[in-house]
């Protein structure tokens, strides 16, 4: 892993590792205690690592307060500072396979052996935190501090509810310190924000520095409005027999009653390690919370002891990160793009970044309230966010590295596309381009109707959608059922092939199911799940069309906004003449009874819907098993749900069964139903 530094001469390389060390040093400060961070972390392991390089270069510059040589973080006195019985150690960290192999060599060499399990864990991105039980109750919550002294947050932590008070088991040791990771859910974070966005207040950079911003509140009570959690990933110390390898340990753990991940797992080589990384690399991404990384540890306690540690780093344990998600970069200029409903829409241009992986050159900005909340200026240093698949978005500037050279943002008034004057209705954070012909919503509108989740026609891509607007062939997505292999012929470029395809595909675009026509026809605010639970109460598009505003806002997930969008879509003459046109060509505008055929089975007659993470197998899965055995499994709750099963995090279909009354199961009460009907989980 050592490299050369870059200085080739000794005088050059103190300066500079001078340099870097008050820029660590500062970071360190807002960070750890101030909790608002100016750079990401990646920037922040870069410094750490150039300083690693000079001082592997130059040991003799290396200083005893350098910060490689500590864990830094100053602890808060008022809170009461705690002395730490086994220092809180931290981690080092590789980045590629090279590193965890480097890692692995050197264990094994030291332990004379290489057969060692190893344990493999997600790397929660939170707060590490040491609990103490005395007699099996919990006396003492604390920080991690400087490694050493750390924070009494006993009071802050005991408004954690997944933290027992007192441990299940009747048999425990007379005093234990467990450790692990306190941390905000991505769905809490998003809603604290909002709150705070709405407030006028400082926003959280991300999920972990909300989490630390949570706990380490005055007012326990603050805390416990904040929706915390907790894994526990190690036993501390322990006066009392305890199993010697840390895998059975955190299973026992789980048997005191601690929150402990049923991620982890045992690996018997590294190649499995490194199997199980590239799996995680995509995946962390449909976690509830945040993870930066796996942490590897060798399972046999014996070796920690013999291993020991580098400074503090321990030689048994190593963080195998994943590309960092989070970046900065600069905000060139802020631009709109008009939405298939008149709906203009702010994007970031940026200076291109590397995040997750992949360089990031435009990102979403939601909507003008949310710019101005964020006080965002053309100019800025702001913070990216890419997670999967998830579009980029800018979460925050960076105002220390103001210049004064920033120019504020000033909302448009015309539309980008057309030049109407934009209208602003009361209560949107969204102007919209009132004009039916503006260029940019026809275009929009055909892309969306066409697209796989709507019609699913295939062929029409946007090239074409836009020759068929510019040809005048078509004025509106209905205009496609009048196509004829004559008219596309006509298109410059377009061959009998692709035209014959794309005939085909609109034909057999008419089978589409009612709620796939609702979605198409893009009424605002109306996506997949709601154009369902129209298509299932309504059944047909003219009673919907004929539904009153009280009728539609009644339904379970369609809020007042969402009802008089779609009163109001009904009500314009445009769209009217749209719906009498798809008649006409034949759609699909009454419902047809579920033409998915139903296996025989135990669970026949039964509807299953899923929401929010299962442990013990991806959602898919789940539904394949209750199919297999004769139930429907159904995207969203309707008044035909017989089960919602509830996992981690569970989104708004819970509230939806609620209102409706239909039955939850755990996941526990799930697996206990298929268990029951003899399959194997
Ligand atoms: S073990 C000496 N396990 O990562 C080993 N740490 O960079 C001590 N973390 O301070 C830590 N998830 O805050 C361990 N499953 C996990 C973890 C984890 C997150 C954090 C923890 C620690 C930091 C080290």
């Amino acid at each position: 892993m050592a490299m050369g530094c870059g200085y080739d001469n000794v005088f050059a390389a103190r300066l500079a590792a001078e340099e870097l060390r008050a820029e660590i040093s500062r970071h360190d400060y807002l960070y750890y205690v101030l909790n608002q961070p100016e750079i990401s972390d990646a920037e922040y392991d870069a410094l750490m690592a150039k300083l690693r390089a000079i001082e592997e270069h130059y040991p003799e510059l290396v200083t005893p307060d350098s910060p490689t040589q500590r864990v830094p973080g100053q602890p808060v006195e008022a809170f009461g500072v705690v002395e730490h019985r086994l220092p809180m150690l931290s981690l080092a960290n590789a980045f590629n396979y090279d590193d965890l192999r480097a890692w692995h060599r050197r264990a094994v060499q030291l332990a004379e052996r290489d057969d060692f399990r190893l344990v493999v864990e997600p790397k929660i991105d939170g707060l590490a935190v040491a609990l103490v039980y005395e007699e099996g109750r919990l006396v003492q919550g604390a920080t991690r501090g400087d490694g050493y002294r750390g924070e009494n947050i006993t009071e802050n932590l005991k408004t954690l509810r997944s933290i027992p008070l007192v441990l299940r088991a009747n048999d425990v040791p007379e005093r234990l310190e467990v450790r692990g990771e306190v941390y905000m859910p991505k769905e809490a974070f998003e809603r604290l924000n909002q709150e705070l966005a709405e407030k006028g207040e400082k926003l959280f950079m991300n999920p972990r520095n909300a989490a630390a911003g949570s706990l380490r509140q005055k007012d326990p009570r603050v805390t416990a409005s904040r929706k915390l959690d907790i894994w526990i990933y190690q036993l501390g110390w322990c006066d009392g027999p305890h199993p010697t390898s840390h895998w059975e340990i955190l299973q026992w753990l789980r048997e005191l009653g601690f929150r402990v991940n049923p991620e982890n797992r045992l690996c018997y080589s590294l190649d499995e390690v490194q199997k199980t990384w590239e799996e995680w690399v995509e995946r962390r991404h449909h976690l509830p919370y945040e993870i930066d990384g796996l942490v590897v540890k060798i399972d046999d306690l014996e070796l920690w002891d013999r291993l020991g540690a580098v400074g503090r780093e321990p030689r048994w344990a190593i963080a195998y990160k994943f590309p960092p998600i989070q970046a900065t970069t600069r905000l060139l200029d802020i631009r709109h793009n008009v939405g298939r409903t008149g709906r203009i829409n702010p994007y970031a241009v940026l200076e291109p970044v590397l995040v997750g992986g992949v360089i990031v050159k435009q990102a979403t900005l939601h909507n003008d309230d949310y710019i101005r909340q964020r006080d965002l200026r053309i100019g800025d240093w702001v913070v990216v966010h890419r997670a999967g698949e998830v579009i980029p978005q800018v979460v925050a500037p960076v105002p220390s590295r103001r210049t004064g050279q920033e120019r504020p943002y000033e909302p448009p008034t015309l539309c980008p596309a057309c030049g109407t004057e934009l209208e602003r209705p009361p209560g949107d954070a969204f102007s919209y381009c009132p004009n039916p012909s503006c260029p940019a919503q026809s275009f929009r509108w055909l892309t969306h109707f066409v697209q796989r989740s709507a019609m699913d026609i295939e062929g029409l891509g946007e090239k074409w959608c836009e020759a068929l607007l510019a040809a005048g062939l078509v004025e509106d997505p209905a205009d496609l059922y009048l196509l004829t292999m004559e008219k596309l012929l006509s298109l410059e470029r377009m061959g009998p092939v692709l035209a014959r395809k794309i005939l085909a595909s609109i034909e057999k675009s008419k089978e589409q199911p009612l709620s796939r026509v609702i979605f198409a026809l893009g009424i605002r605010h109306i996506g997949p799940e709601n154009a369902e639970i129209l298509a299932n109460e309504f059944s047909s598009i003219d009673r919907l069309a004929q539904a009153s505003l009280e009728e539609l806002a009644s339904l379970p997930g369609i809020g007042p906004k969402i009802a008089e969008s779609v009163y109001k879509w009904f009500r314009n003459e445009r769209n009217q003449k749209v719906v009498a046109k798809l008649r006409k060509a034949g759609l699909r505008l009454e419902e047809v009874t579920e033409a998915e055929p139903v296996k025989e089975g135990p669970l026949k007659g039964l509807t299953f819907v899923f929401t929010g993470t299962l442990y013990s197998m991806p959602r898919t899965r789940a539904q394949e098993l209750v199919k297999a055995l004769g139930a429907r499994a159904s995207d969203s709750v309707t008044r035909q749900t017989d089960y919602l099963v509830v996992g981690e995090a569970p989104g708004s279909k819970l509230e939806k069964a609620r209102k409706y009354g239909t039955k939850t199961l755990t996941e526990e009460e799930f697996l206990a139903i298929l268990r029951q009907h003899k399959v194997n989980v």
